[in-house]
């Protein structure tokens, strides 16, 4: 099990402070290490639990506290105190092995000196990475660099590493200076009490190039004194293809391989060909804006200046969204009625004096109402044709609008691009091939959870007539979508 720091809660994850297992730490120690004469670095070493693994190690670490752990546990090893990357741009050192866990802090958190030194440091590499990458990824580079010719670098990386749009940059370095690398995924967590995913990274030969990455799949992780021969390889080309994602070549190749098949076929386009999605409107205070009805009629706030909301994707319930399900929410009171006031001029008094109230003064001071004008006019409201479920449990819904009803940032909106457009995705949303689309083009929150952002949601394909496949040809589709569910532990 990973270990408890001192450190609370909130700042040990600011800092990624989530130890690797033993048994874990010690096999990427041994894929890593070939002589006892090997010199190891660990660029975050926490308590120490990669140094205590071989005898010539040198640690880096932030956190003090751990960086005393990290001697008493390692007392051969050279521990130091600081930030890895002012250390790397400084130190002469190079390594036969790099090994350990990386600080995963996304980009919010990951700012200030610290962010400016590692992405000039892995822009200077190769690496260029936007603003949005997470800490581990130029982790990842400027830790290689520090490798002699032919060194092994030896990893637990998050799982975002087969999906993110910040993974492509750190493989193609990858690919660029080792030999062979290798990724071995787990369907079983390596930390159960987290809710990323992780996998293992494992690069060998530095120095030298490969033009693709081997994969591997398994149930749960399994100590070994070497790399397994791997499942997979994946060349550079066929993963350019898929849209630079590693995560779909996890599912059975088979299902895989129709899937491609079957989205260069004249049967199918690309939901952006047929729609666009965009995410709903952002009020920054929902719990004032949206009311209920019995509220809106105490205030005396009329239709006028209401609109019907879908605020989450539990109020999609079937494939349509008609006045019977708004009538249902009015007959239960929810709050779902958007004070709409964008084009409103000459506020009549019964808004005014909502707009006077404690929770007024509350909702104007939160950040997106502060940042625009009039802090109450919301903006970007309009009545789509359809709503699509951002977040999604067994699969993404879509439900057409007949009822006028407008969507928050939980939804995307969805505007059909001609009157065909809708009929071809009535008929080819809830198909398999769309189904596994999803799957493919979405990406996995953690909690069984699946994320559509609207440039994913453009490339999932639509069947708009019957698939050209037969009764075992849809088999390995539903195969291939429940492994693909069962991948973000999805049941
Ligand atoms: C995921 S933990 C891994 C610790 C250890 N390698 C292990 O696997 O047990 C990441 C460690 O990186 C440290 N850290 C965060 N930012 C750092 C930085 N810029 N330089 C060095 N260490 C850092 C954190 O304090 C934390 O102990």
């Amino acid at each position: 099990m990973p270990k408890a720091s001192a450190t609370a809660g909130a700042s040990r994850k600011n800092l990624g402070q989530f130890f690797t297992p033993a048994d874990v730490a010690q096999t990427l120690v041994q894929w890593g290490v070939r002589r006892s004469t090997d010199r190891l670095l660990d660029p975050s070493c926490g308590d120490g639990g990669f140094l205590a693994s071989h005898a010539r190690s040198v640690g880096i670490e932030l956190d003090e506290e751990f960086a005393k752990a990290a001697c008493q546990r390692a007392p051969g090893a050279l521990v130091h105190g600081g930030d890895f990357f002012q250390w790397a741009a400084a130190t002469p050192e190079r390594f036969e092995v790099v090994a350990g866990n990386p600080p995963f802090i996304r980009y919010q958190n990951f700012t200030g000196a610290t962010r400016k030194v590692a992405l000039e440091s892995a822009s200077r590499l190769g690496a260029k990475f936007s603003a949005l990458t997470s800490s581990w990824a130029p982790f990842l580079v400027v830790a290689a660099s520090l490798l002699r010719p032919g060194g092994r670098l030896s990893f637990v990386v998050p799982a975002e590493i087969g999906h993110a749009t910040y993974a492509p940059p750190l493989l193609r370095a990858l690919c660029r200076n080792f030999r062979r690398v290798q990724l071995l995924a787990f369907r079983e967590k390596l930390f159960p009490q987290l809710s990323e995913d992780c996998w293992l990274l494992y690069c060998d030969g530095f120095g030298q190039a490969s033009d693709g990455i081997h994969l591997n799949a398994f149930e749960r992780f399994r100590p070994s004194a070497r790399p397994p021969t791997s499942d997979r390889f994946v060349s550079l080309t066929e993963w350019e293809e898929i849209g630079e994602r590693l995560r779909p070549f996890l599912l059975p190749a088979a299902g895989l391989e129709l899937y491609r098949e079957l989205t260069k076929s004249r049967s199918v386009r690309r939901f952006g060909d047929l729609a666009s999605a965009s995410i709903g409107y952002v009020t920054g205070a929902n719990d004032f804006f949206h009311l209920r009805r019995s509220e809106a009629k105490r205030w005396g706030i009329t239709w006028h200046y209401l609109k019907v909301s879908i605020r989450k994707s539990d109020q999609l319930c079937g494939d349509t969204v008609d006045f019977r399900a708004v009538e249902k929410w009015m007959a239960r009171d929810e709050p779902v009625l958007l004070l709409d006031l964008k084009q409103a001029r000459n506020l009549p008094s019964s808004v005014r004096d909502y707009l006077a109230t404690e929770a007024a003064q509350t909702a104007s001071s939160s950040y997106k109402c502060r940042n625009r004008d009039p802090w109450y006019a919301v903006p970007d409201v309009t009545v789509p044709d359809a709503f699509l479920s951002v977040m999604s449990g067994k699969r993404p819904l879509l439900a057409a609008n007949d009822a006028g009803c407008v969507c928050t940032n939980s939804l995307h909106a969805v505007r059909y691009r001609s009157k065909e457009s809708q009929a071809a995705l009535d008929f080819g949303w809830a198909s398999p091939l769309a189904q596994l689309g999803a799957e493919i083009q979405g990406h996995p929150l953690g909690g069984g959870v699946l994320k559509l952002e609207p440039r994913e949601v453009a490339r999932v394909p639509i069947p708009i007539t019957k698939l050209p496949v037969n009764r075992a040809e849809e088999s390995v589709l539903q195969e291939c979508l429940e492994a693909a569910r069962s991948w973000r532990h999805c049941a």
